[in-house]
């Protein structure tokens, strides 16, 4: 009689989803505090009324037609740090040219970086193709399903783990972003500041609870959709607001208040220049960036890192940094003379931000009597074929400049 009875309890335990075998030990007594006047009937209704918002207002994206845990971590990867409009056409071609795992893991850096240019966070295409390899070598080439296992690949971390798992496998795991942290810090009114790592754990087991078992990738895009199209940051008392019932913030009015976060570390400043170098026959200088720089394997005009005023400086202050550099690690016979003759000192500036550096480039004009081969990571280029390098964003913004200031470089 035990046996059979321990034999029905196993098999009741592997049919229960993991949300459900909460409820189970989660008694609304050991409900987190911030829940005190939330019963499971609260609960249902509230995911009952965010899903039937959601499939009416849902938004047409591209990724939401497939159940491709490649296509969509390709689009989770792609928005973090960049708008849903901006990413559309970039994943459209990125799908277009490497539609399988398999093609992510073989593609040449070039052309993961020509897929990827303006998008920035170049270390996200980068991990996404280590992690392609991996999933080649350990997983047989098919994108595991489990949130753990997820989270063993490169680039991939809590929040894009629980994207995949939840909306291409229908585990129950919350997707947590800003989107979600901002609307449970409202609907609880949560005071815990959500810079801290601590905070996460929190928020987690509210989500938990409220996370629907039967759509949970559908309940996280729900709240995403939320999130950045009605309780926006900047609208804490939206009139079309869905959930307004259950929001313990807009029912006090002040919803502005919610998620607490602290600022975080302060961006710091460099000063660079940017050398926009000719030969005689009109080619551009370019250099590629290497491992240890900010904008790896993407070409650029050299740059060094030094203020200088530029109204004031010489032309051989302006061009004896350079030409050291050229000598110690560009030109093939380094100690070949070499002449400069400054055009322009001062052709444009161009600030470009990082997260953690802000970069204030000053774009100066140099001719340069050499065109002789150049050392690996270096090279000539005629204008017209610079396009067919792989770019930042960065050296986008300096030959902006330079169309402006054509005349100047005549
Ligand atoms: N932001 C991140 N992932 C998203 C998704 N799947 N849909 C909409 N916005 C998102």
């Amino acid at each position: 009689m035990n046996l059979v009875l321990g034999l029905f309890l196993v098999i009741i335990n592997e049919n229960v989803s993991r949300k459900e075998a909460l409820y189970m030990t989660n008694s609304r007594s050991s409900w987190p505090q911030a829940m005190v006047a939330w019963d499971q009937a609260r609960v249902h209704a509230f995911r009952k009324d965010l899903l039937a918002w959601y499939d009416k207002n849902k938004r047409d994206l591209p990724w939401r037609k497939s159940q491709d845990p490649y296509a969509i971590w390709v689009s989770e990867i792609m928005l973090q740090q960049t708008q849903v409009a901006t990413v559309i056409p970039y994943y459209q071609r990125f799908m277009a040219a490497l539609p399988t795992v398999a093609d992510l893991a073989q593609a040449p850096e070039e052309t993961l970086l020509n897929l990827w240019q303006g998008l920035g966070y170049y270390s996200r295409v980068r991990n996404m193709q280590a992690a392609a390899q991996q999933v080649m070598a350990d997983f047989g080439g098919r994108m595991p399903d489990q949130v753990d296992s997820l989270l063993s690949l490169k680039g991939i971390g809590p929040y894009t783990a629980a994207a995949i798992a939840s909306m291409a496998f229908g585990r129950v795991a919350p997707a947590l972003d800003g989107n979600l942290f901002r609307i449970v810090a409202r609907l609880f009114r949560l005071k815990d500041d959500i810079a801290l790592p601590k905070s996460r754990k929190v928020f987690m087991e509210i989500l938990d609870i409220l996370i629907d078992p039967d759509r949970p990738g559908d309940f996280n895009q729900a709240m995403m959709d939320l999130g950045a199209c009605v309780m926006t940051p900047s609208n804490p008392r939206p009139d079309n607001h869905p959930l307004a019932a259950y929001d313990a913030s807009y029912q006090v009015g002040d919803s502005d208040q919610y998620p607490v976060k602290s600022k975080k570390v302060k961006q710091t400043r460099h000063d660079l220049t940017a050398y926009f170098v000719l030969d005689s026959q009109g080619n551009w200088l370019l250099r590629r960036h290497g491992e240890a720089e900010l904008l790896t394997g993407l070409w650029h005009f050299p740059m060094l890192e030094q203020s200088m005023v530029y109204e004031e400086v010489t032309a051989a202050e302006l061009t004896e940094p350079l030409l050291d550099w050229l000598r110690e690690e560009a030109l093939v016979e380094g100690d070949s003379p070499l002449s400069s003759q400054v055009v322009s000192p001062a052709l444009g500036q161009v600030k470009h931000v990082f997260s953690h550096r802000i970069w204030q480039v000053q774009l100066v004009g140099l001719r340069l009597d050499t065109s002789g081969p150049l050392q690996e990571g270096w090279c000539w280029v005629a204008p017209e074929d610079v396009g067919q390098l792989p770019l930042s964003t960065l050296q986008e913004k300096l030959m902006q400049v330079l169309v402006h200031e054509k005349e100047a470089i005549r």
